[in-house]
């Protein structure tokens, strides 16, 4: 296994297939030792540096309870605590952060803030989610695909719907491409992905083998699928004016029973990186019912509530998978796999 003591996860495309694979199996690993109990800490005095611009149920969980696992403290930053982005430039911040911290994790919007704590800041610097990239979650979306199928990565199948001209969109394109898998992105064609990153994930599907399909029509993107996986309609950051229009755009891909039918596959599975709308019942999604009238937006309750659908699973994952991420690059060299022993 190469080493990934000291590298950055600023998106996908800083892994090689191998590497991307080699996470997941870590993580998986590292699930096995926490559930017997047997987990030994490879990080004790290291400091992670969390660094929010935008707000997090699972992404700061999952990184705060890994780091303690493994022995590492954090230290959380929101910009209404420190000076990031307000009253100190991105590459001070880096240089000062370089010098206390073993790593740090950036979620905001500019992929070019990311960029920079990594270019400037000395110690890795991993995206917990930027506008164009969401990687910690799709090494957790990994993991949950090799749980529920037991085919091998590069013969699954899995159908993106929505909005995926987002960070989910691109992760899940460049994603399946760098790992040979039959990914297929289902959407309307204004809602795709740029083009600069459909290049890139043809160019990685060239080289891995995989299999591309952006389409408009459900039923052609979903067919014989694995998994169906979709994201919020407006993201993080958007304005709420954007709705109206996303609903009347996105509707038709919204994940119902009929959808998942559709596959042909009674063992289809339901991804989500959560939060979703399928109930309403939150202070946002009750005012997106009384304006628009829906009782669901993304995924009906029916399909999130059903045996298909594995998106706790998914969440939970993210606490492993952000541990490996953590180990790997962080754990002192020849450290990184012990349960091997
Ligand atoms: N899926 C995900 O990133 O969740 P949070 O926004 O809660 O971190
Ligand atoms: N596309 C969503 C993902 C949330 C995890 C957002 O950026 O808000």
């Amino acid at each position: 296994a190469t080493t990934l003591t000291g590298r950055h996860l600023r998106s996908e495309l800083d892994l090689s297939s191998a590497e991307f694979r080699q996470l997941v199996e870590l993580a998986a690993r590292l699930k096995a030792a926490k559930r017997a109990g047997t987990e030994r800490q490879r990080l004790a005095g290291r400091h992670i540096a969390l660094l929010f611009e935008k707000s997090s149920t699972r992404t700061r969980c999952a990184f705060e309870v890994a780091a303690a696992d493994q022995g590492a403290r954090t230290t959380y930053l929101d910009p209404a605590s420190s000076h990031v982005g307000y009253k100190e430039s991105t590459r001070d911040t880096a240089r000062v952060l370089g010098r206390m911290f073993d790593a740090i994790q950036f979620r905001g919007s500019a992929q070019r803030t990311v960029d920079e704590l990594a270019e400037h800041a000395g110690v890795p610097v991993y995206n917990g989610l930027t506008d164009d990239w969401h990687p910690t979650q799709m090494l957790a979306d990994v993991l949950t695909m090799t749980e529920h199928c037991a085919k091998p990565l590069t013969e699954q199948a899995y159908a993106y719907l929505g909005d995926a001209r987002n960070n989910m969109g691109n992760s899940y394109l460049v994603t399946g491409a760098l790992l040979g898998m039959d990914v297929r992105i289902v959407a309307p064609e204004e809602l795709w992905p740029e083009p600069g990153v459909v290049a890139e994930a043809r160019r990685l599907a060239a080289e891995t083998g995989a299999r591309i399909k952006l389409t408009e029509s459900v039923a052609e993107g979903v067919a014989g699928v694995d998994f169906v996986a979709t994201d919020v309609w407006v993201s993080l950051g958007e304005p709420v004016e954007k709705w109206g229009e996303r609903i009347e755009l996105l509707q038709p891909y919204a994940v119902t029973a009929e959808v998942l039918a559709a596959t042909g596959n009674p063992e289809v599975r339901f991804l989500h990186c959560l939060p979703a709308f399928h109930d309403l019942g939150t202070e946002l999604g009750r005012t997106l019912h009384e304006r628009f009238g829906l009782s669901s937006l993304e995924v009906t309750d029916e399909v999130f509530e059903s045996p298909a659908s594995v998106v706790f699973d998914q969440a939970e994952n993210r606490l492993h998978t952000i541990k490996a991420l953590l180990v790997a690059t962080l754990a002192p060299a020849g450290d990184e796999e012990p349960e091997r022993h």
